[in-house]
């Protein structure tokens, strides 16, 4: 008979299970991939993975944790957030990723915890302590045209100084949003360039790097990162190469635009936390941080 199924906890060290876990996450989820992120060296000491591994070496169920600083309500919090949580196909119900979860969720203890998840799986959160907590959207009516001069130049994050250069200052960045978000998220935003989902990155000056694009008139800021104050009303031509007459956030755009009005509920965002009290007012938590 084969051996039963083990606990691994795989770290960013752990390089020789990194192919096997890559292997996991890409069987499981079809939009996901992790090997181009590891081959860009982002795995960091904040990302574990707690793998269930079969006898022979396959990683058969996973829950990872990346311990991060949020910001909640304008308070520093130290949560950890979970990703690719997920089991095989083959090997489902079998209580293999309630197994990943306890041993992710243990490691977390009593700090807060909080996932987005899918609607497969909304009733499977809460039987680990999870509860549901909206999302909302954020939009903003502004007409503005292109600069004169042009837009910022775009930036490729495969280019290894780039990418130096953009987690430098993503550890410096102020969190774009008091409400509800985070500070030092470099790693997981470039998660998002290596598989093609981020917006084009536009450097606005040293300081400033802003994730944007337009379509159709609508300008979406998916993500800023700034060291210093930044002016969005100055900066909104150079972000641009269309007029537009709408902007829309992908992060609570209080201290960005406070005239901003949530304008309903982020359908497909499906975010779960254990404890964590999160504001009661609307806000999104920033699309390039979530894992
Ligand atoms: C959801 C998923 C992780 C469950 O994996 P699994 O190994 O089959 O789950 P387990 O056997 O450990 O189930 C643990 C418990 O959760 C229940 N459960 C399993 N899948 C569930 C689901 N989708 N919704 C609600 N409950 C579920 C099981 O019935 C079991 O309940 P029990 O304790 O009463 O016996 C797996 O179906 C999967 O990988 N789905 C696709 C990936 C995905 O969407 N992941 C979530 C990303 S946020």
């Amino acid at each position: 008979m084969n051996p039963l199924p083990e606990l691994r906890v795989v770290d960013h060290d752990d390089i020789a299970w990194h192919g096997a876990y890559c292997d996991y996450v890409s069987l499981v989820f079809r939009q996901a991939d992790f090997r181009r992120w590891c081959e860009w060296r982002q795995w960091g000491e904040d990302y574990r993975a707690f793998c269930i591994v079969g006898y022979d070496g396959r990683v058969l169920a996973n829950a990872s944790v990346s311990r991060m600083r949020l910001r909640v309500e304008g308070r520093e919090v130290v949560g950890y957030q979970l990703g690719a949580v997920g089991c095989l196909p083959q090997t489902r119900g079998q209580g293999l990723a309630r197994r990943a979860m306890q041993a992710a969720l243990g490691y977390c203890g009593s700090t807060p915890v909080f996932l987005f998840a899918n609607d497969s799986v909304l009733d499977f959160y809460p039987r680990f302590g999870f509860a549901a907590a909206p999302q909302s959207l954020f939009e903003a009516s502004l007409q503005a045209e292109p600069a004169g001069d042009g837009r910022g130049a775009t930036l490729d994050l495969s280019d290894d100084d780039t990418r130096a250069d953009f987690l430098r200052l993503a550890a410096a960045a102020s969190a774009v949003s008091e409400r509800f978000a985070a500070c030092d998220y470099g790693r997981i935003a470039t998660w998002y360039a290596a598989n093609g989902y981020a917006s084009p990155l536009i450097r606005l000056d040293h300081d400033t790097w802003v994730f944007a694009e337009v379509e159709d008139g609508v300008l979406t800021i998916e993500d800023v990162f700034a060291t210093r104050p930044f002016d969005l009303s100055a900066a909104l031509p150079h972000l641009i190469g269309q007029p537009i007459h709408t902007v829309r956030f992908g992060f609570t755009p209080e201290r960005l635009w406070p005239q901003a009005r949530a304008v309903g509920a982020e359908a497909d965002a499906d975010l779960f936390v254990r404890n964590l009290v999160l504001p009661a007012g609307p806000h999104r938590f920033p699309l390039l941080a979530r894992t």
